[in-house]
């Protein structure tokens, strides 16, 4: 194990996170909703910017415990927020709200 330094860990200014699990189910997972297709628009939408991995990373995940079968999950961290049923097309507002229009707003 080795335990990261904040040199490391500091230059991320915030992680969102984009659920695209699966569920062999009767119940919705958001990868049956477009969790792929959110987290491409969110890798667009922060590459656009240059902000993409630096400051702002973005990683899928497993169950946020947010499914529907209106869209995907997604969060936000460490700024604990929340977000469920989000499609493509909702991504750069989203983000403009979160990060400012041109992801600037990352303190
Ligand atoms: S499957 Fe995505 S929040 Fe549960």
């Amino acid at each position: 194990m080795k335990r990261c330094t904040d040199e490391q860990t500091t230059r991320l200014a915030a992680h969102v996170f984009v659920c695209t699990n699966e569920r062999d189910s009767e119940y919705a997972a958001c990868a049956g909703a477009g969790g792929e297709e959110t987290t491409a628009a969110v890798k667009t939408w922060l590459r656009e910017r240059d902000a993409f991995w630096s400051p702002i990373g973005v990683s899928t995940t497993d169950c946020l415990g947010l499914c529907s079968a209106e869209g995907t999950a997604i969060t936000i961290q460490p700024r604990n927020e929340w977000y469920a049923e989000v499609s493509p097309e909702d991504v750069p507002a989203l983000l403009s709200e979160a990060f400012g229009e041109d992801a600037d707003d990352v303190a």
